[in-house]
């Protein structure tokens, strides 16, 4: 196992409590933070390389330092604790047994970012987890920790927790936004980006939350430590929600770099699939992210070692390669029907789809059909085509990348198993051995 930045200490009784947290150290890092200059807590979030582990990977650094600083205007930090997408749960293992590293990073990050008043937008389903962070935010104000003229540093901060209602959209930063100023939560068209003009149109930085819990460790080790940990622009640690037909299903914090192959068949992390079977595919970083073929996770196109980095995963593009994303790991065996999980996944984007951009309301709600035809053993040569014709028409073409998370998964099982959709359309069926038919299920 590398190195343990964010799932230290879980073992150590009370960790989820202030007096247990601070016995391992914690709040240490918060005091550092305030002797240093807001600027250079900046400077050394941008040495670290961090980059956001919400999904898309942009280096956090480089987003702190757009947000526009209008005199006499509030500024705004807001903590992305939505976690809806399928494959990841990390956020809430972090969340739920280790609180009061979250509310150190956002105490950390709001005073280097001049934010009095901080947000964490949770997912409403996550209720336990929110009751959790509340706890932690009341004895972290108890402790002087939060609240005004924190530590005799002069800086005050408010940080408060809201509940959003349980929309997958709303994970998407803008969306949140206006979720978060009670309105419906349709994404906005950008620019203006939220560092100019965000929560309550003022400057606003949204991070997830084990981005924000990275800051932590970040100023413990410094920056220029915190970099060297990893592989060329992927540094650090990575939390990583393995998930699917592995031996040890869990949340495991990775040092980025580790080979894709040791992370599946290694007994310190996933133990190698279930019951002896063969990988199949493997979907590594949530729903949203091509789906690759076990030859293609495992080496990329020119037989190198697949890493787990945000570059050697993509390595080849989408013909041979995928995204690190959010880092949800799904890993499936050979008994898995590839149309059936795409099926699924097409039933969530179209389920979510705010319905605000025509290609991707109905057409989300078209792949969905399609697909459920082929699955029922109805459908016709001309249904591949049709839905690679579709997610085409999606991509790219939408205010926010929900299109986007909703075309790859279908791009993708098609690149690279098209034989499947074959087969469910000459046979009926899938010759894998949990193929599926619709009219099996129960639909709501
Ligand atoms: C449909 C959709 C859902 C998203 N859901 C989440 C989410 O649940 N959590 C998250 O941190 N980022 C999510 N994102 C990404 C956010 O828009 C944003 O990029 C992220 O919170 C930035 O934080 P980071 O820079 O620390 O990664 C989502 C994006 C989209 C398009």
């Amino acid at each position: 196992m590398g190195r343990q930045l964010l799932l230290d200490n879980l073992d150590k009784p009370g960790i989820n409590t202030l007096s247990g947290y601070q016995q391992t150290g914690g709040y240490e890092s918060l005091k550092k933070a305030l002797q240093m200059k807001p600027e250079d807590i900046v400077t050394e979030v941008q040495k670290s390389g961090l980059r956001g582990r919400g999904g898309a990977g942009f280096p956090t650094g480089m987003k702190w330092s757009f947000l526009a600083k209008p005199p006499g205007e509030p500024r705004y930090l807001i903590c992305n604790a939505d976690e809806s997408e399928p494959g990841t749960f990390k956020d809430r293992y972090l969340m739920q047994h280790k609180p009061h590293i979250l509310v150190e990073g956002m105490i950390i990050s709001s005073f280097a970012l001049g934010a009095n008043t901080s947000y964490i937008y949770i997912r409403g389903e996550m209720m336990y987890v929110y009751h959790i962070l509340q706890k932690a935010i009341d004895e972290a104000y108890a402790a002087g920790y939060l609240g005004k003229n924190i530590l005799g540093s002069g800086f005050d901060l408010d940080l408060h927790v809201h509940c959003g209602a349980g929309a997958y959209i709303c994970g998407e930063e803008t969306a949140l936004i206006e979720s978060l100023e009670g309105k419906r939560g349709n994404p906005r068209i950008k620019p203006p980006f939220p560092a100019v003009k965000g929560l309550w149109g003022c400057p606003t930085v949204v991070n997830n939350v084990e981005t924000i819990a990275a800051v932590v460790p970040i100023i413990r080790i410094t920056g220029e430590e915190y970099a060297k940990i990893g592989v060329g622009k992927s540094t650090g640690t990575k939390l990583i929600s393995a998930s699917g037909h592995i031996n040890k299903p869990g949340v495991y914090e990775i040092e980025l770099g580790v080979p894709v192959e040791e992370f599946i068949y290694s007994e310190q992390y996933c133990g190698g699939i279930r019951n002896g079977k063969k990988l199949k595919a493997v979907v590594a970083g949530g729903s949203s992210v091509p789906v690759l073929p076990a030859e293609l996770i495992l080496k990329t196109a020119n037989g190198e070692a697949r890493l787990m980095t945000y570059e050697s995963l993509a390595d080849g593009g989408f013909a041979t390669g995928t995204m690190l994303g959010s880092g949800g790991f799904i890993v499936m065996d050979e008994d898995t029907s590839i149309v059936k999980n795409v099926w699924n996944f097409s039933r969530f984007y179209h389920h979510e789809s705010c319905g605000q951009c025509s290609p991707c309301r109905e057409g989300t709600g078209w792949m969905y059909k399609i697909l459920s035809r082929l699955l029922d053993g109805k459908g016709e040569t001309k249904d591949i085509d049709l839905l690679w014709d579709i997610q085409r028409k999606i991509e790219g073409k939408t205010i926010c990348p929900f299109g986007d998370a909703a075309a790859w998964p279908v791009a993708a099982s098609i690149r690279h198993f098209r034989n499947e959709f074959e087969q469910y359309i000459s046979k009926g069926k899938s010759d894998v051995k949990h193929y599926y038919r619709i009219n099996n299920l129960q639909e709501s």
